[in-house]
């Protein structure tokens, strides 16, 4: 395309527009309907800590008698709501999770949307909607509705983040947001803002790609990275936040010229899986003079409410692919007003120096099209659940529900208590289960998937010091476990996957 070096050297990127309107014309408006009466049931199931989630994710059971499952006795399913919401719950009831999800393997249990995420077959048709108008006419695409495709989607997670519009990007994923900003500190090391020995936080659980950014970017700078040892099994906020605290002292006794430059943490963890009390952790941080804060929130949009001033931390990225039905690939990062003219696209191109926003409308020529379609995916929880917050909250008790019915059906255990847990949930496995190095683990897991039909996540705890007993004496001996399977919930799960888990589980256990 010859003329777009002469666009972009210009800065002209807001300019490309012509009239044409940022949605292809046949791009699905909204999501179809879908019987989600049972999940936006179970999504008023309050999450309380403490309470035994099995009873809260059955305790929204129809118990009006009327068949509708919504207790006001009207039959509508509508729970008693009046005007827009009834109209919704009567477009709910037509189509079904399965033909939205149809194209996933049939017969195969997905446990393990924390892994990849899922999309559904309207925001699917969303995404190849505008591919084909890329396809047809990229240069009508191009000036104009990929810009404003963008700028719609940008603003749509602005209102979910409760951040300005300005403060918020789109692009890849969280491993791209990660490098983003591990090489902005690489060059506050190159030149001479940081020290050589300044160093960045990380955690014994920030997922390898993540930590890997900051130490193939930062510490070849001269960052010194150092590591928070979590603790698993996890037993309360208050074990992680002391755990912090006590490592944020041990660091400045230990190295008193050096100052944390920054710190990375998550805010839900995902293997092991666990909530983190960002916003106690941000606070705790900049006591202790952290400059900035880092939280890779892959999991966090559809799980957990963001209020991004609420939370405090300098960059924020979560991933719209896992839990928010975006097409993959598709993130967003917030960035502190203050920050967003030293950070650049880990690829240059022609947007170079206008901006991070504009840098990442065009990375480019390649695939936006699940960037354009995260409206479609944001509308799509809305018309299955309400509101999100009764989606995460629907999908949070099912989990926990159905990891209690696993651990006493094993006898054992959660590794992460529930008001920790978000749609994922950690499980002991038996001990003849037990695996004692990553090759055996990724075998066991394999053999889940391919004699059984059962996609999960294995977490292998032992030969370390997180390898732990569940303190049940069996003949004089203690029970140690080093094997732990993470479940997902996402709406498209039925209870009949866990139990097809729970007997693949039993049946190895007795061969083993
Ligand atoms: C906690 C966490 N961070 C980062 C990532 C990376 O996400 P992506 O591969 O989409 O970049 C993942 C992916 O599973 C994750 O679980």
């Amino acid at each position: 395309m010859e003329t777009q070096g002469d666009q972009h050297a210009a800065g002209e990127l807001l300019l490309r527009g012509g009239e044409s309107s940022a949605r292809p014309p046949e791009l699905v408006q909204g999501i179809s309907a879908l019987r989600i009466e049972e999940l936006a049931q179970e999504g008023r199931a309050p999450r309380r800590a403490g309470e035994s989630h099995a009873a809260a994710a059955t305790q929204v059971d129809d118990d009006d008698g009327d068949g509708d499952g919504d207790g006001d006795g009207d039959g509508d399913g509508d729970g008693g709501e009046a005007g827009g919401a009834v109209e919704r719950r009567k477009r709910l009831s037509v189509l079904s999770i399965e033909e939205e999800f149809r194209h996933h393997k049939p017969g195969l249990a997905r446990l393990n949307n924390g892994s990849f995420g899922s999309c559904p077959k309207s925001v699917l048709d969303a995404q190849q909607a505008w591919s084909r108008w890329w396809l047809r006419q990229p240069d009508e695409c191009y000036f104009g509705p990929l810009e404003q495709g963008l700028h719609r989607a940008r603003q749509e997670v602005a209102s979910v983040i409760h951040a300005p519009v300005e403060e918020v990007f789109l692009l890849e994923n969280v491993t791209a947001a990660a490098s983003m900003v591990a090489l902005d500190v690489m060059w506050a090391f190159a030149e001479g803002r940081y020290c050589k020995g300044d160093s960045i936080l990380v955690l014994n659980f920030t997922y390898g790609a993540v930590k890997k950014a900051f130490q193939g970017y930062s510490s070849r700078a001269g960052g010194r990275v150092f590591q928070v040892t979590i603790p698993f099994p996890v037993s309360s906020e208050e074990q992680i936040l002391q755990t912090f605290e006590e490592a944020l002292k041990k660091e400045r006794d230990e190295h008193p010229s050096s100052t944390i430059r920054l710190a990375v943490f998550d805010h839900i963890i995902s293997m092991p899986t666990m909530i983190l009390p960002i916003r106690k952790l941000v606070k705790l941080c900049r006591s202790y003079g952290v400059e900035n804060i880092f939280i890779d929130g892959a999991h966090g949009i559809g799980n957990l409410e963001l209020n991004m001033e609420d939370i405090d931390a300098d960059f924020y990225t979560s991933n719209l692919h896992k839990w928010m039905f975006a097409p993959t690939t598709a993130a967003f990062v917030h960035c502190k007003a203050k920050h967003l003219a030293r950070l650049h696209h880990p690829i240059i191109s022609h947007l170079y120096g206008n901006g991070i926003v504009a840098e990442c409308s065009w990375v480019g020529t390649r695939d936006y099209s699940a960037l354009v379609a995260v409206p479609e995916a944001i509308q799509f929880v809305k018309d299955i659940a309400g509101s999100l917050e009764q989606y995460s909250n629907a999908n949070h008790c099912k989990v926990v529900a159905m990891a209690e019915m696993l651990a006493s059906a094993w006898g054992t255990f959660l590794g992460t208590p529930p008001e920790m847990c978000a749609a994922m949930a950690m499980i002991a496995l038996p001990s003849p289960l037990n695996v004692h190095s990553p090759a055996e683990l990724l075998s066991l897991r394999r053999r889940i998937r391919e004699e059984y039909g059962v996609e999960v996540h294995l977490f292998f705890a032992g030969n370390s010091p997180q390898a732990i007993s569940d303190e049940a004496e069996s003949g004089g001996r203690l029970r140690i476990i080093t094997t732990y399977v993470r479940i997902s919930h996402q709406i498209y799960n039925t209870t009949d996957e866990y139990i097809q888990l729970r007997d693949a589980i039993n049946d190895l256990a007795l061969k083993a």
